[in-house]
């Protein structure tokens, strides 16, 4: 194990720059009107999962000087109008070189597309303000309750608790987010998908529960 974690710490260390992997949960979405990509809602929150993760890009770690964590510390391997950028060279190496780095998964192509077509459009800051993807600050009162009560309360209150689980309350929530069932079943991976039944929740709603997660739960 502690030999695994070496490997990944060290797996960090390659070139400068680097990126990402929209992995499983891929649908960018809420794509924005007039095909233009939105930085906040599509950009930031697919390096921040692939490339700002605990040990490499992130805040602390700043490995090779890098935070991918805002706008200008992704602009310092982003050259706008040329998709020959240092981002896209990095995520695209064959070599095992590429970031993010083996053994994590390379970035889908389609992932790689929308970083292309952000660049080639100029890599602006854009925020997409009508969307319900502002997942900057999530608190459980704003964003995860109207999320809950939409889609997964109506089979996981007491009266009828589908597998068991109650999410009826801040720690009823919280304990099924931190157990990572939660996520894992929205995500639709390798646990019961929910909403049994329903549509996939859009990609920002998936998002809301990782960052909450990631924030410490605030309430
Ligand atoms: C139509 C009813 C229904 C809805 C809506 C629903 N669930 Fe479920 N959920 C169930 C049932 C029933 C189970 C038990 C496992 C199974 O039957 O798949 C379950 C299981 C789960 C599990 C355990 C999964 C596992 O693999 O252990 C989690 C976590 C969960 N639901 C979360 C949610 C969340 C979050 C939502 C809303 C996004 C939601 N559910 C919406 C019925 C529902």
């Amino acid at each position: 194990m502690l030999l695994v974690i070496g490997m990944l710490i060290n797996a960090c260390k390659h070139e400068p720059e680097v990126i990402l992997n929209s992995g499983g949960n891929g649908n960018p979405n809420p794509t924005p009107t007039n095909d233009s990509v939105c930085f906040s809602t599509q950009v930031l929150p697919l390096i921040q999962a692939n490339c700002a993760t605990s040990g490499c890009h992130d805040n602390i770690t700043r490995e090779e000087g890098l935070a991918l964590t805002s706008y200008s510390g992704i602009m310092r391997i982003v050259k706008p109008f040329d998709t020959g950028s240092d981002l896209i060279k990095e995520i695209t190496r064959t070599s095992s070189k590429r970031m993010p780095p083996p053994p994590m998964a390379a970035l889908s192509t389609e992932s790689i597309d929308l970083l292309k077509k952000w660049i080639s459009q100029g890599a602006k800051n854009t925020s997409c303000s009508n969307s319900d993807c502002d997942t900057l600050t999530v608190s459980y009162q704003a964003q995860i309750t109207p999320v809950i009560n939409t889609y997964c309360k109506g089979c996981h209150q007491s009266s009828n608790a589908g597998g068991g689980i109650l999410l009826e309350t801040y720690a009823q929530v919280k304990t099924q987010t931190e157990s990572g069932k939660l996520i894992c079943s929205i995500k639709w991976g390798s646990c019961s998908a929910m909403p049994k039944g329903g549509s996939k929740l859009s990609f920002c709603s998936i998002r809301k529960f990782e960052k909450w997660q990631a924030a410490g739960f605030p309430q």
